[in-house]
């Protein structure tokens, strides 16, 4: 069993993947104690804009879904160049960037110094951190060397703590250690040492194995759906697809009564706190898909708060993706497609050149 083979693990996870991933726990206790320097002015927001693109983005959603039930205030997270026309003075604009340089957000955080709107930047360095240092305004300093959508825990936990400093927390200090304490005991049953008949994670990629992964959660857990896809989309360099009970009832069910559906393998998402409509329509889900469906899985997340909910999937979402690399024997770092897309952008030809 090539999962449970160190040395075949090895060979494919070349740049040591695994360690990173393994560390997801430490990186969230981390992020936990970092703080934005400055502070941010303790002045309430009516909107909060967080700004972000990909992986970054990822941690900008987790903490949208946590705060959808318990904050009145709108929290939008906004990937593209600009800000949304809603985006006043009054308003927040957390730049979230692992690296610094992602040229929508640079553009957002312009747009926010021409309004009057104050900005905080989530960041390890880069043009972002350049912008902060000369704006004078507050930034959480993240540790350097990993890749974005590894970072999830960096970028999640202190956007939590920027929020609560500006007088709109999108989880309580109960929910945050809940947590905390539920990646950390995640984490030790998921690893390449934890062997396949024991590891939840190794289970559903040999199950998915070479079918196309489509991902479902719930109103909430939909966010986690959409990073399960993008995650083995980066890592694992194959297409998924993403949907949400119940939007997908009224368009993409219709694709399982089809021929295709025996290459597709569903995985559900599924929470206990989900609404009584909610868990009805998963269990439609199960017997409408079950027939026609190459494969159908259901995992459940763990801990009591909608925040250790939320990342214990998005943490079991992670190992999926590293152990459907693995058996596709794709190294889940590099990506290289998407950095030849900055690559080329940093230097456009004539043809990749806005146009005035
Ligand atoms: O996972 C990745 O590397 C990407 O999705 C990046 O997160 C994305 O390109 C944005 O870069 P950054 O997160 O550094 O702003």
């Amino acid at each position: 069993m090539m999962l449970d083979d160190p040395r075949a693990i090895e060979r494919v996870d070349r740049h040591d993947t695994r360690r990173v991933l393994t560390e997801f726990p430490a990186h969230c206790r981390r992020a936990q104690a970092l703080q934005p320097m400055p502070l941010p002015a303790a002045v309430r927001p009516r909107l909060v804009v967080v700004a972000g693109m990909g992986g970054s983005a990822a941690g900008g959603d987790l903490v949208a879904a946590c705060a959808s039930d318990t904050l009145d205030v709108p929290l939008l997270v906004h990937r593209g160049y600009g800000l949304p026309a809603a985006a006043g003075p009054e308003s927040l604009v957390v730049a979230l960037s692992y690296s610094g340089d992602t040229a929508e957000v640079l553009s957002a955080v312009e747009v926010a110094l021409r309004r009057g709107i104050p900005v905080v930047a989530v960041t390890a360095g880069g043009a972002l951190g350049a912008l902060a240092q000369t704006h004078g305004f507050p930034r959480v300093t993240l540790p350097a060397g990993l890749m974005p959508r590894m970072a999830l825990g960096y970028l999640a936990f202190p956007l939590l703590t920027v929020l609560a400093a500006c007088g709109v927390p999108a989880a309580s200090a109960t929910d945050i250690e809940d947590a905390l304490s539920v990646v950390q005991d995640q984490g030790e049953d998921l690893g390449p040492e934890r062997p396949s008949e024991k590891n939840e994670a190794k289970r559903l990629a040999l199950a998915i194995g070479t079918r196309l992964p489509v991902i479902y959660g719930g109103p909430l857990t939909g966010a986690v759906a959409y990073r399960w896809k993008t995650d083995l989309e980066e890592n694992a360099k194959v297409l998924a697809i993403a949907g949400a009970v119940p939007e997908m009832n009224h368009n993409e069910i219709e694709v399982w009564g089809g021929p295709g559906a025996a290459g597709h393998h569903a995985v559900l998402l599924r929470e206990d706190a989900e609404a009584v409509e909610i868990a009805g329509r998963f269990t439609l889900l199960r017997e409408m898909l079950g027939p026609h469906a190459g494969g159908l899985s259901e995992v459940w997340a763990r801990g009591r708060g909608r925040l250790a909910r939320l990342l214990s999937l998005a943490a079991l979402g992670q190992w999926v993706s590293y152990y459907v690399a693995m058996l596709q024997g794709t190294d889940p770092w590099p990506v290289p497609m998407l950095t030849e897309v900055k690559r080329r952008l940093a230097t456009p030809s004539d043809e990749h050149r806005p146009r005035p």
